[in-house]
């Protein structure tokens, strides 16, 4: 996934807005970065390899242009180099590109044949010698030109344009990538993501699937794939570029964490109606469907396994959980009875979506639960429920995680409730209570950060720590393990605790770390004799617990005890003291933890 900017106006430097866009979105890939704009009518470009701040150091950002676009890269066609690196040019066409071509070498072979040569390995190249190409077609009439470009092209594209022939006018084209139109006074921009145009405006225009729009500092025309122009409603975020500063936090990914419980707080004002015991959002009613089927990738996929635990036991519903990238290439057994569930922070990562599309497809009906409001997965489901944890900057996500997992809760015990036996539960009864105390909880577990990075002193010099627990316990081991590999680049595993005998434990060193999560009275003894099978072998033993379910003689190195709460909303506690050990595993090993290297925040091809 790659990060847009552009900007056209007559109050601003477009350097310095463009540049400071694109810092917004440098979550979103940061191989390479370049910048286009038009100084006394003439355009040029500055490209470098590596992070925005090595083009900061070769931009002039005295003399005033008031149109440029600008690019941060995720290297998907052609390794991180300046040849590589957006924008590309090719005769009087600009262009940055966040997406897949996906018939590009047939497209260049093509053109090729017509007498155009590649300097670059990339898609983005021939999609610009593409434009070229069909501008001069067309008599040099853009509207066409973008028409013919749609019809040819297939994969997904978001493209901000700037031709030769009128440096007055900025173009967008959209297809199956984000790209937003940011409006204010006198100027406008284009962006792959609300953040990158906080700092200027709130307001904002979602293109869809087939729209292209010509953008000057007054106006903006959308037209859509017929070239017919269409009404388009303007958005107003509802945060603030505050929402997207790290504060008094080293780094994103500690402010996010630490912002949990106020997430809590904000998903109990948006869904929860305290007066009368019951939701304000209209929650779907899920007990008319036969079985549910969660798609989603990463951590995302991580909250669809708690989902699956909470729904199955206080829901009733058997619920498959299917990574989305293996869900589109298998045999469904899905149909109208089905409810598939797209879990995703972004709503663009395209292994869901297009998953999605294969549940639409098979006449299921979808639900998103999604962050970024009007996500192309949010606008293909058919009801999406969003989490309420705001812009997450850090790759590594937290926040939006436990968003998620709040609200798959709240699906379960929105099913539970209404079945009247179920309902005698004390965990059905308290919940409500138990999640209004949720938030204090959770801060009670931050303010003992102290303790979580002593935690990390004791592993950081480790090459492979593991994570074992069972049922739920088990699918928090999986988030664990993937913060601390996805932040630190060291080795973890998470195993079912019962798994570890039947091969991994052959692995286990003197000192290699274990941590141990036991949180369900009911199966706590068998984990816990699992982990003595591993202390006796010689492991670190870290135990993440509650109450004094692990007893002084159970042979271990280091427990945590957290608090005891709600068995619905328990993992929204477990979780973080295992995201603070793996922030300062991270952190004591100096590593980019909001950019961890090879990553991006969504990845948006396939
Ligand atoms: C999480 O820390 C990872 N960055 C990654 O696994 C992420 O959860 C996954 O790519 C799904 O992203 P999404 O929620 O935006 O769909």
């Amino acid at each position: 996934m790659c990060g847009i900017v552009g900007y056209i106006g007559k109050n601003k430097k477009a350097k310095d807005v463009v540049i400071k866009g694109l810092e917004r979105l440098e979550y979103r890939g940061y191989d390479s970065a370049g910048i286009a704009f038009v100084d006394n009518n003439k355009l040029i470009i500055q490209k470098e390899k590596g992070r925005i701040s090595n083009l900061k150091n070769v931009v002039d950002f005295n003399n005033k242009a008031n149109v440029a676009i600008g690019h941060t890269r995720w290297a998907t066609h052609g390794i991180p180099n300046k040849d590589n690196a957006h924008p590309h040019r090719c005769g009087k066409i600009t262009i940055v590109h966040n997406g897949i071509i996906e018939n590009y070498m047939e497209l260049k072979k093509e053109l090729e044949n017509v007498g155009y040569v590649f300097k670059s390995e990339t898609d983005t190249e021939v999609a610009c010698a593409l434009l070229d190409y069909l501008y001069k077609k067309n008599n040099e009439n853009i509207k066409n030109t973008i028409k013919q470009f749609q019809k040819l092209t297939k994969g997904a594209y978001a493209l901000g344009m700037l031709c030769d022939d009128d440096l007055n006018s900025l173009y967008a084209i959209k297809k199956n990538s984000p790209l937003i139109i940011g409006t204010n006074n006198n100027e406008n921009y284009i962006a792959s993501d609300v953040p990158a145009i906080l700092d200027f405006t709130n307001k904002y225009i979602v293109l869809d699937d087939g729209e292209f729009a010509k953008i000057t500092s007054d106006s903006i025309n959308v037209y859509n794939k017929n070239g017919n122009m269409v009404n388009k409603e303007i958005k107003t975020f509802d945060g603030s570029a505050e929402d997207i500063n790290k504060n008094r936090y080293d780094h994103y990914m500690l402010k996010e964490i630490h912002e949990q419980p106020e997430v809590t707080k904000k998903m109990i004002d948006a869904y929860i109606d305290n007066e009368n015991n019951s939701f304000i959002s209209d929650m779907p009613d899920l007990s008319k469907y036969k079985n549910i089927t969660i798609v989603a990738c990463g951590s995302a996929m991580h909250a669809g396994l708690i989902g699956k635990s909470l729904i199955e036991e206080y829901g009733n519903i058997q619920v498959n959980v299917e990574t989305a990238s293996e869900f589109r290439y298998k045999k469904l057994f899905i149909d109208k009875d089905t409810l598939v569930i797209a879990i995703s922070q972004s709503g663009e990562t395209a292994d869901t979506l297009e998953a999605v599309k294969i549940a639409n497809d098979s006449g299921c009906d979808t639900l998103g639960i999604i962050n970024v409001n009007g996500s192309s997965i949010a606008r293909n489901t058919s009801k999406v429920l969003y989490t309420k944890a705001g812009p997450e900057i850090a790759v590594a996500t937290t926040k939006a995680y436990s968003a998620q997992v709040t609200l798959l809760s709240f699906i379960a015990y929105n099913l539970a409730k209404n079945s009247k036996d179920i309902n005698e539960i004390k965990e059905i009864q308290k919940f409500l209570t138990d999640l209004n105390k949720l938030p204090i909880l959770m801060q009670k577990i931050l303010d003992n950060e102290e303790e979580y990075r002593q935690i990390a002193g004791s592993i950081y010099n480790n090459n492979d720590i593991f994570f074992i627990g069972r049922g739920i316990d088990y699918a928090l081991c999986m988030e664990g393990s993937l913060k601390l590999k996805e932040i630190s680049y060291i080795h973890s595993e998470a195993y079912p605790a019962g798994e570890l005998k039947h091969g991994t434990i052959s692995l286990i060193e003197n000192g290699t770390p274990v941590i141990g999560i036991v949180t369900d009275k009911k199966i706590a003894d068998k984990t816990i004799s699992n982990i003595k099978e591993v202390k006796s072998r010689g492991a670190n033993v870290i135990y993440v617990t509650t109450d004094n379910l692990v007893k002084d003689g159970d042979f271990y190195d280091t427990k945590v005890t957290i608090p005891k709460t709600n068995t619905l909303l328990q993992p929204l506690l477990t979780i973080i003291p295992l995201q603070l050990i793996a922030y300062h595993v991270a952190k004591l090993n100096n590593c980019d933890i909001d950019k961890p290297k090879n990553l991006a925040k969504s990845v948006t091809v396939e």
